[in-house]
């Protein structure tokens, strides 16, 4: 299966009544508190954050608290000459709290520098459109993802934080202190997702400082992070390359696989109310998986991560999806799969004594005394990863060797 394939069979989300009229939604819902003021130059009401990449593309999200219009400004030399406009059907951007662009067509491996910038608009009619100044972002940089072309990767993980602001001010820290080419937030940013402002407020500003303007972060779902009428416009706030929540980088000699294994109850559980259909959707990343794990850039790496939310083995783990992956994770020869979803940092080593080859690293919790930070670096000779507590402190240490 291609990833075309993959994408028609997962298209249904884009059909028309997937998102619902927030005003339905929330009917019953409790106000959100009011917005913190933003610390950011209006219009921008966040810092850009750099989302989810492929080698050959990077998506770049940034939040506004008035209508207007956005682009992207970037380049690899010393000129920002090249322009994402965002331009859909022949209308450019118009939208008073989120932007999003993808940059496509990018070189792998390869630092680019960029800006974001938005333009006001009255727009009092179709008639009488009026564009005001345009004001921009400081100039930022990115590497893309090199495919495997270099010698070393470098990664930090985050998971379960659960909109706890003492979490989320000692993970962004300890994000910006320990140099990475990617970081993961493994799940539960939300407890459940409520509106636009609470969407902007955790995944755009979270604790108010900018923290993906120069590391692209890459979302791996949690079962909290699709709970909530709202959850159905996460991906305008966190789009992913191909619209697909599952995908596969390289880094170095790092082959990653990101898996999304959705809710932690069954789809029939009265709780969903008959709105939920994971199990085809495990499913249907098993096929995607197969495909992954046969290919060249995950049986020539040195080392390979899989990366999802619930655990595959042990308490809370997710059967369904440990049913459907499992298999092709260890003919794979997958090293190594970190999770969250416990609240609780485990490890159990694959092999011997195992029911799987590959080992098992299971992030903190919510709580500031029982939140993690993995921190992972390697080399072609061998992966280490370090567990870390919300004070920077080691927890665990692991070094994995190519197999
Ligand atoms: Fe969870």
């Amino acid at each position: 299966m291609n990833r075309r394939d993959f994408l028609a069979l997962t298209s249904s989300a884009a059909a028309a009544g997937y998102f619902v009229d927030a005003r339905h939604a929330h009917a019953n819902a409790q106000p959100e508190p009011a917005a913190t003021p933003s610390p950011w130059t209006a219009p921008f009401d966040s810092a850009p954050c750099l989302q989810n990449p492929t080698a050959t593309s990077m998506n770049v999200t940034f939040a506004v608290n008035a209508l207007c219009t956005a682009w992207v400004e970037f380049g690899t030399g010393g000129e920002l000459d090249q322009r994402a406009d965002g331009a859909r059907h022949g209308l450019l951007p118009l939208n008073n709290r989120v932007h999003t662009f993808s940059l496509r067509g990018l070189t792998p491996g390869t630092r680019y520098r960029y800006r974001v910038v938005a333009r006001p608009i009255v727009f009092k009619n179709a008639y009488s459109i009026t564009p005001g100044e345009a004001v921009r972002s400081p100039v930022y940089t990115f590497t893309t993802p090199d495919n495997g072309a270099g010698g070393a990767a470098r990664f930090s993980i985050i998971n379960d934080t659960h909109e706890k602001a003492d979490t989320l001010g000692a993970m962004t820290s300890l994000l910006a202190t320990h140099p990475a080419d990617l970081h993961f937030w493994n799940g539960d940013i939300f407890d459940d997702i409520r509106s636009d402002d609470q969407l902007v407020a955790q995944i755009l500003r979270p604790v108010n400082a900018p923290y993906a303007t120069e590391v692209p972060m890459c979302f791996v779902a949690g079962n909290h992070d699709v709970r909530g009428a709202h959850a159905r416009h996460l991906e305008r706030f966190a789009p992913t390359s191909d619209g697909l929540r599952c995908y596969a980088l390289r880094q170095g000699p790092v082959a990653f696989v990101v898996l999304d294994t959705g809710e932690d109850k069954p789809d029939d559980h009265q709780v969903y109310g008959g709105l939920n259909a994971f199990a085809s959707y495990r499913r249907t990343q098993a096929v995607w998986l197969a495909d992954v794990t046969a290919s060249a850039p995950w049986r020539d790496a040195k080392f390979r991560v899989a990366v999802m939310h619930i655990p595959l083995w042990g308490d809370s783990c997710s059967e369904d999806s440990r049913a459907q992956w499992h298999t092709l994770l260890e003919q794979g020869r997958t090293d190594l799969v970190i999770n969250g979803h416990v609240h609780k940092h485990l490890y159990t080593p694959g092999g011997a004594g195992a029911p799987h080859r590959y080992s098992q690293l299971v992030g903190g919790g919510p709580k500031l005394d029982a939140a993690t930070f993995i921190h992972g670096t390697a080399d072609t000779g061998s992966l280490s990863v370090r567990v870390l507590n919300a004070k920077g402190e080691e927890l665990a240490s692991h070094v994995f060797t190519p197999s």
